[in-house]
């Protein structure tokens, strides 16, 4: 029988992750099958030389690869997307597959941290020069543009201290000079933020955040434009890039479920970032989704919500009032992740060049997870009397 379809564009969030890619399920069964594929074999030389088979070499894609590409392309609304082994590995297949040896990329200083060292090594080594930009640039983006900006790199809110870009004013200007915009869409999860709506030309994420949602696998997307998925593709195919079918499955698993999950982050993260900043040890809370915080215009303008991850600053302590505070949290666990079930709070000191980071306090990133928010300040309260009672 054959069924009438659905208009997808038609369908509210939560029911496009619940129903995304199911074509590739098979025997009536609800989740797609885990192909642990390399070979693959022809039923004839005929069907061998014709390049008709749609499935021809493990690397080469299979249906668990394909459902989640196809499930995350949507969900970021862009063309294509191919899956990477980590979010890392996703950020250096992007950046090869648009930058050759000459060419100049700029970069905001808010980028997550190994990106650059990326940056300092192979891509140094390739004689692609990098400059660092304030994320906050606007206009002035202008004046670093040269004849050779291949690529400008976002991240929005940028790692650890949430500045909001202005993704489209800056996308403006590079595409004027020329050159192409990547973004790393990792804190919307690719929900909150339509990067191809506002200009971007590419759009990475850490997966092992909220798309698989479940701090148990490690991946990474490239969504692209119809006119970046050429030279993506074929960098991504000459470099062998693929990702774990096991992984590939726990990030489908894991995006079936984004939206309640992003919902009760965003209304946790939302009630604590208040709770803390009416307490005294607290000097700033960074968290674009408050009134009068930084960036807070810029979020209401082009983001359709918040999600679980933010940042504090405290008012001046020690660093053992800071370790008794933080060693003692029942709750919040220390760790160098976010986007799980599971809460974590972590100290840092962001690395700026073009920039300089004042803050007199410890600052500390939170990352609220799905455990009921009353507990989570009640753990943080106890936190903040250990920080008081061990100046
Ligand atoms: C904003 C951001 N981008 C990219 C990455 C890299 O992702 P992965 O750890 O999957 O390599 C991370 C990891 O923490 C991140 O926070």
């Amino acid at each position: 029988m054959s069924k009438s379809k659905i208009d997808r564009k038609t369908l509210k969030p939560a029911t496009r992750f619940a129903s995304a890619a199911r074509e590739f399920n098979e025997h009536g069964m609800v989740n797609p099958a885990v192909y642990r594929a390399s070979t693959i074999t022809f039923p004839d030389v005929e069907t061998l030389k014709s390049g008709k088979q749609s499935y021809i070499y493990g690397r080469r894609g299979t249906p668990t690869s394909l459902a989640i590409e196809t499930a995350i392309a949507e969900l970021e609304g862009g063309y294509k997307c191919k899956v990477a082994p980590s979010g890392q590995a996703a950020i250096s297949v992007a950046l090869l597959s648009f930058l050759s040896p000459g060419d100049h990329l700029l970069v905001t200083d808010t980028v997550y941290g190994p990106v650059r060292e990326l940056c300092r090594t192979v891509l140094d080594r390739m004689a692609i020069e990098t400059t660092y930009y304030d994320p906050l640039i606007g206009e002035k983006l202008r004046t670093l543009m040269k004849p050779n900006t291949k690529v400008v790199y976002l991240e929005s809110p940028g790692s650890q201290t949430m500045e909001i870009q202005d993704v489209p004013l800056l996308t403006k200007i590079a595409h004027e000079a020329g050159a192409l915009v990547l973004i790393d869409n990792t804190w919307s999860g690719g929900h909150f933020f339509k990067a191809f709506e506002h200009g971007c030309d590419i759009s990475v994420q850490a997966a092992t955040k909220y798309i698989t949602g479940h701090s148990d696998c490690m991946f990474g997307s490239i969504v692209c434009t119809e006119k970046t998925w050429g030279p993506l593709k074929a960098t991504y195919e000459a470099m062998g890039m693929f990702a774990g079918p096991d992984d590939m499955y726990l990030a489908l698993r894991g995006l079936r479920t984004l939206d309640v999950r992003m919902e009760r982050h965003m209304k946790s993260a939302i009630t604590i970032a208040e709770w803390l900043r009416g307490r005294d040890e607290v000097e700033t809370v960074l968290h674009p989704a408050l009134s009068n915080a930084p960036g807070h215009e810029i979020w209401k303008r082009d983001f359709k919500g918040s999600s679980g991850l933010f940042s504090i600053i405290l008012k001046p302590t020690s660093e053992k009032a800071v370790a008794a505070m933080l060693d003692d949290m029942q709750l919040f666990a220390m760790g160098y992740s976010w986007g799980g079930f599971e809460s974590l709070m972590i100290p840092f000191n962001p690395i700026r060049t073009a920039t300089t980071w004042q803050a007199n306090g410890q600052a500390l990133r939170l990352q609220i997870g799905l455990e009921h928010p009353d507990d989570l300040i009640a753990d943080l309260e106890q936190g903040l009397k250990r920080l008081k009672n061990n100046p």
